[in-house]
């Protein structure tokens, strides 16, 4: 375990998707009761994180962080005790500028960030029992040394307060896809200083927008944002590609919401629910908790993987001692038959290897030296080879 957190990717559900701004303690604590009784707190996930918005807009007389007293009446450290009560741990939201991304946007009063107050809110978290704190940037302030400064002052701050606690941070809010070396969050790599980092603007239920480099992002746009940047992933250090998007309102078909889960664990990386777990629909619930594709996510190798040269629909993965995953996303509008060959794998052409696809069980042998599977529009097939 790296700083007493876990070596693996963080699991749980985060407010923002859904709730944004109108976040309240009684939404969270339905979501912890809906973690629980659905069975999600058993599949993994267990942080539960509210994001922006739960900070009242100015600091208490003694400059401690106080929280929203309209939305969270009780404060939060009783909010932190009824996660706890029930098996699960405490995220809570700040920035590393003056303010956080809400307020800068204009969409609320008040300067609540973390900045110059890192010892004094590090402490206060550790008091409330805070298990997890996402880290904001939100700042047109383009002065590499600075963002780094600010993001490793936290770092120090939570370290010191002798809690384990994971360290999520957003250098790229507002930053384009894709590593411009003139906008500081993009090229750094942050593996030293956090849990999980992001490396794209915000991301939408959507399939894609085209990669474009501002707005939010899409589905597929995350992934190839991904597929340069995975040999960073290590144990307790993991690429952020932002929350799911499975069962959050919007246009991804259920296909659609499988390849973000394959491909989330095909990078190793965080899988953060973002959707109202009270209304859940059965589906949405099993491609969550699909244990086969946890599994994968979950290895404790932590090794992530990448996609097999220039093409974008397929990634391998090692996985175990000698393990091999692959993906095939088909990318089209149609069903198509989609083959990748066992000597792209580093397989002996002549080998017999047959294949699971971890979303449906079904069972799949080699054949003239390729693997092949017919893969719906916008599905992942999630190979795992044997
Ligand atoms: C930024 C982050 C989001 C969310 C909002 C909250 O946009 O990237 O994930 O935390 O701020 O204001």
């Amino acid at each position: 375990a790296v700083g007493g957190v876990p070596n693996t990717p963080p699991m749980g559900w985060n407010s923002w998707n859904t709730f944004g701004c109108n976040v309240t303690e009684k939404i969270v604590r339905a979501q912890a009761d809906a973690l629980v009784s659905s069975g999600m707190r058993d599949s993994g996930y267990d942080y539960v994180v509210v994001d922006d918005c739960w900070s009242a807009t100015d600091r208490a007389s003694d400059g401690t962080l106080q929280a929203d007293r309209e939305r969270f009446p009780s404060g939060m450290a009783a909010l932190g005790a009824y996660l706890h009560e029930r098996g699960l741990k405490f995220g809570l939201y700040s920035g590393a500028s003056d303010r956080t991304c809400t307020q800068l946007l204009g969409q609320r009063p008040g300067a609540t960030g973390s900045r110059g107050h890192e010892k004094t809110d590090a402490d206060t978290f550790a008091a409330w029992q805070v298990d997890f704190l996402k880290y904001d940037w939100c700042s047109v302030d383009a002065d590499h040394d600075r963002q780094v400064d600010a993001f490793v002052t936290m770092r120090n701050a939570l370290r010191d307060t002798g809690r384990p606690i994971v360290y999520s941070i957003n250098p790229n809010s507002g930053v384009a896809v894709g590593g411009d070396d003139t906008v500081p969050g993009a090229a750094h790599d942050w593996g030293g200083v956090a849990t999980m980092t992001r490396f794209t603007n915000d991301i939408a239920s959507a399939w894609s927008n085209g990669g474009g480099s501002s707005g939010s992002q899409g589905v597929l746009d995350v992934i190839d944002a991904a597929g340069p940047l995975t040999s960073r992933v290590q144990a307790g250090a993991f690429l952020d590609p932002d929350m799911l998007e499975v069962g959050v309102a919007g246009p991804l078909t259920d296909a659609q919401q499988r390849t973000q889960m394959s491909m989330w664990a095909m990078m190793a990386a965080p899988l953060m629910a973002g959707n109202d777990l009270t209304t859940m629909t059965p589906t949405v619930r099993a491609i969550l908790r699909n244990p086969a594709v946890i599994a994968i996510d979950q290895d404790q190798r932590v090794t992530a993987g990448a996609p097999i040269g220039d093409n974008r629909e397929i990634w391998t993965r090692a996985i175990g001692d000698k393990g091999l995953v692959v993906s095939m996303t088909n990318r089209g509008d149609r069903r198509r038959l989609m083959t990748v060959t066992l000597s792209s794998l580093g397989l002996s052409g002549d080998a017999t290897v047959s294949a699971v696809d971890a979303w449906t069980g079904k069972r799949y042998d080699a054949a003239k030296g390729a693997l092949s599977v017919s893969v719906r529009a916008g599905d992942t097939a999630l190979l795992q080879i044997a």
